[in-house]
């Protein structure tokens, strides 16, 4: 088997086939998803809050980036895994885009690479794609602008919609091969989807996107908390492991565990 590339997602749109992408931060839940046949695998900034503790993505490190991604890459065969850049690693210009981009893909062994910003990016996109690495964009709520915009919807107004559908074009130009589009009126996204040659991605963006990604810990019910509207609840992972761990303290405590079956003689 060989890996899913980004000319199978271009290919992909043209025959009007959806496909699911996840997050992963670890090798294990990577190769579960992996096996379930998921085709893309975003190791996501996300991280910062998922996986490392943060309140948000802004203090993601590039060093973080490249030991988690590595692990994903370790723990997959089939998907392609896209890295993202953190906040900080891209900003400053086009050459220290593609020195954050080479490195993830040199250490950890990425197959493509993901940034927030459409317009404001492109030099960023485009000097990485001309050097040889895939680039998926990433529009609408931008979580690392976290403190400038807040958590709320994108796009919404006419001035705001025009200034997501030129991000989009912008993206495409500068060789993008795929777009998210997160927190974004499902029309609009539709609008987007259908002026766009290059797949979208849809997180809490409507079921018009080409493509649909989430949180693995969010859709899982690991992380707790009150979820996003946008969220679809696929397990309650929270509660199992809960339960688990407290029957095997209760077990430890009542010296019901170990018995002779998991005893060495
Ligand atoms: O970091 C992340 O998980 C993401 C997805 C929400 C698209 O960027
Ligand atoms: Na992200």
């Amino acid at each position: 088997t060989r890996r899913i590339t980004v000319r199978d997602l271009t290919l992909a749109k043209e025959r009007g086939e959806k496909w699911p992408m996840l997050t992963a931060y670890d090798a294990m839940t990577a190769s579960v998803f992996d096996e379930a046949g998921i085709p893309v695998i975003l190791v996501g900034d996300s991280m910062g809050n998922c996986h490392l503790g943060y309140e948000n993505t802004v203090p993601v490190t590039m060093d973080e980036m490249t030991l988690l991604s590595a692990a994903v890459v370790r723990g997959t065969s089939r998907a392609l895994v896209v890295g993202d850049l953190p906040f900080g690693s891209y900003q400053e210009g086009a050459v220290q885009a593609l020195r954050s981009a080479t490195r993830l893909v040199k250490e950890a062994g990425v197959g493509a690479v993901k940034l927030e910003g459409g317009e404001r990016s492109l030099h960023q996109t485009e000097l990485i794609v001309q050097s040889g690495i895939p680039v998926m964009s990433h529009l609408g709520l931008t979580p690392q602008s976290v403190n400038a915009m807040g958590y709320r919807v994108q796009g919404r107004g006419d001035e705001a919609a025009h200034q997501l559908l030129r991000d989009a074009k912008a993206a495409q130009d500068a060789g993008a091969f795929a777009v998210v589009l997160e927190l974004v009126p499902a029309e609009l996204a539709a609008e987007v989807t259908r002026s766009l040659q290059i797949p979208t991605v849809g997180i809490g963006a409507g079921a018009d996107c080409d493509a649909q990604v989430l949180v693995w810990t969010d859709m899982m019910g690991l992380t707790g908390g009150k979820m996003p509207k946008f969220v679809k609840q696929y397990a309650d992972l929270r509660a199992t492991m809960t339960g688990a761990a407290k029957a095997f303290a209760e077990d430890v405590v009542g010296g019901a565990f170990p018995q002779e079956q998991h005893s060495f003689h």
